[in-house]
């Protein structure tokens, strides 16, 4: 039988203006993809980012494939992407017909390694998408110096990595410093809208068109002429709603995922065979899951640690599998960390109402096998 979970990977914090802003919503009957929560949603989630402008989505995956249309990325091109993320950033890329070449990442950052962008770029490179997984950025400085030297653009995927931080002339949030940034605020990200995604952006040109291609392709001032395809990619007012009122606590969030995420590392320093990300000078992590790997002498496999926390009822997940063992991108090449991280990466249960107690529950467990 399968043990009852007590303790989830994720729970949203929905105790702030959320019930008020949706009601309001209801009670004024502006519930679709218009209204003065998308308004307010997009223009403080810009001010948040530190871009001159936002877009809302229908979700992170759609914000992505947007960005990549707009760009007008299409059969022939090639986009670089990271092996070791989730599979949206390269199916994003097979959506406008182009081709996603996978490099490796890096051992220490556990995002992509600039030196394998370098070996992937060829005459049909148009672009890198740089993800920050877990919350932890990638290497900015050295991507974007590939990128001028290459005549590439830079797609940020910052689905996981909301209010993260790399330092280039001053500290920069992700998602502006490429040519655009996407978020996700599926229910079990930093700040949540149920599903829901944003574009984030400081190019005019591509904000005025991706917000054509965003609402069927239909011309601003003409209804229901429509010079481009386009998509319905809208998010409504009501997860607008909901994302203004995260958004208002995005920073007392951070505050506490930090405090999670030491909490953890204090907890279980110093059992051989469990590491961290490295931290970086120039980075400013946030922490999305808490995320470790698990190798020997540390007795347990990250599986049989998986199914030890669930006996006990605590959810975990382990980190993705490689985008290159996934059927549609099956590609022989050597991504040598991207597998060993997959292979030994596993999230802990991390949510702002996560109490010290339950942490050291997890904690006490793991360390019996340490
Ligand atoms: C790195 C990354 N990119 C893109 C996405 C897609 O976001 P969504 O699930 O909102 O479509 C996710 C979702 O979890 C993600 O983790």
């Amino acid at each position: 039988m399968k043990t009852k979970i007590k303790l989830p990977l994720v729970i949203p914090d929905l105790s702030g203006n959320e019930k008020r802003y949706l009601n309001d919503c209801l009670n004024s009957t502006w519930i679709s993809s218009t209204g003065k929560y998308l308004e307010l949603f997009e223009k403080q989630f810009a001010a948040f980012t530190g871009t001159r402008y936002a877009l809302a989505t229908s979700n992170g995956t759609t914000a992505l494939h947007l960005v990549l249309a707009a760009l007008d990325v299409s059969a022939g091109d090639e986009v670089i992407v990271p092996d070791f993320t989730f599979i949206a950033t390269a199916n994003a890329v097979s959506f406008v017909g182009a081709k996603a070449v996978l490099a490796d990442v890096d051992r220490s950052s556990w995002n992509i390694n600039p030196e394998e962008i370098r070996k992937k770029i060829t005459h049909r490179t148009c672009g890198i998408i740089a993800v920050h997984l877990y919350g932890n950025p990638a290497g900015m400085g050295e991507i974007l110096e590939i990128a001028r030297e290459r005549n590439l653009w830079v797609l940020e995927d910052a689905a996981e990595a909301h209010g993260a931080e790399y330092r280039i002339n001053g500290p920069k949030k992700v998602g502006s410093m490429g040519i655009a940034g996407i978020f996700s605020f599926y229910g079990n990200k930093i700040i949540t809208t149920g599903e829901g995604g944003m574009v984030t952006t400081d190019d005019s040109k591509l904000f005025k068109k991706m917000e054509i291609l965003r609402d069927h392709g239909q011309k601003p001032d003409r209804h229901y002429f429509h010079p481009k395809i386009g998509f319905n990619y809208r998010m409504t007012n009501m997860q607008a709603a909901i994302g203004l009122a995260q958004l208002e606590r995005i920073n007392k969030f951070l505050e506490i995922r930090d405090a999670i995420s030491r909490r953890y590392q204090q907890q279980l320093e110093g059992i051989e065979g469990i590491n961290f990300v490295k931290n970086h000078p120039d980075k400013k992590n946030v922490c999305w899951l808490f995320s470790m790997t698990v190798d020997r002498p540390y007795k347990l496999s990250r599986d049989r640690l998986i199914e030890l926390l669930s006996k006990n009822g605590i959810d975990s997940r382990p980190f993705f599998i490689p985008i290159n063992r996934q059927p549609p991108y099956f590609m022989i090449g050597s991504f040598e960390i991207s597998e060993y991280l997959s292979g030994h990466g596993i999230n802990l249960p991390t949510f702002t109402t996560m109490t010290f107690r339950q942490i050291d529950t997890v904690c006490r467990i793991i360390r019996k096998y340490g």
